[in-house]
């Protein structure tokens, strides 16, 4: 199991976007959160900043859209240049008919789960995905505590991704720090995203491979 780190955006300087991009460049993928204010109680960026975000960076972006009416609008975020785009499975109609969308548009579909949705709903459609996403937090604002009570989730998607055979990514979003990913490793999450902890760091780069590291050890 590969561990991948996405620093997330939401804490960087959003009048220095290129800057802080540049910051991370040893990251996997650069997460994106797009927030419409409906969803969750905050308002980020929408299709322009991603467009022009693909054109300053080659890091994948990888889109979290916390968003209503995702079946409408996540496909743009393809055409707009993300390399992975995961909608909410309580805002989407039609999950699988929109990963079905999006993996022909040529992206990764992902899916996430606020900490109150259950993952076993969920068990039939998990084919049609490339990523789970498994929130640590209640979405809608970086720098919040990581929510232990997750953790059971976390091990429970690992253990259906195995019985299943499938090689879905299990991502984890939401209080992950050098204290708190390892504990999401050893559940069973392999793609760790961060905010505060990349962007408050003195040295960004240098924060995402000690996250990798202790990760990893976590892991073995
Ligand atoms: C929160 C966002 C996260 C956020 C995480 O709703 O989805 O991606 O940036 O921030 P930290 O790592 O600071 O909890
Ligand atoms: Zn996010």
């Amino acid at each position: 199991m590969a561990i991948q780190i996405a620093p997330s955006l939401l804490s960087a300087d959003f009048a220095h976007l290129a800057d802080d991009v540049a910051r991370v460049g040893g990251a996997d993928w650069l997460h994106v959160d797009v927030m419409d204010n409906h969803f969750v109680p905050n308002l980020t960026l929408g299709l322009p900043v991603v467009e022009s975000l693909s054109k300053v960076t080659e890091v994948p972006l990888d889109l979290h859209l916390m968003i209503e009416d995702p079946d409408r609008w996540a496909p743009a975020y393809v055409e707009a240049g993300a390399g992975s785009v995961t909608f909410h499975a309580e805002a989407a109609t039609a999950p699988v008919r929109l990963a079905r969308e999006l993996r022909s548009l040529g992206a990764r579909a992902g899916m996430a789960l606020r900490p109150a949705t259950p993952v076993e709903p969920y068990e039939a459609l998990l084919p049609e995905l490339d990523m789970l996403l498994v929130m640590t937090v209640e979405p809608g604002f970086g720098g919040q505590a990581f929510l232990d009570l997750c953790l059971p989730k976390i091990r429970a998607a690992r253990r259906l991704l195995d019985a299943h055979g499938l090689d879905l990514w299990l991502q984890v979003d939401g209080g992950v720090s050098l204290e708190t990913v390892g504990r999401c490793a050893e559940a069973g999450a392999d793609v760790f995203v961060a905010g505060s902890a990349v962007f408050s760091a003195d040295d960004p780069a240098s924060m995402v491979e000690r996250l990798r590291s202790e990760a990893a050890a976590a892991a073995d």
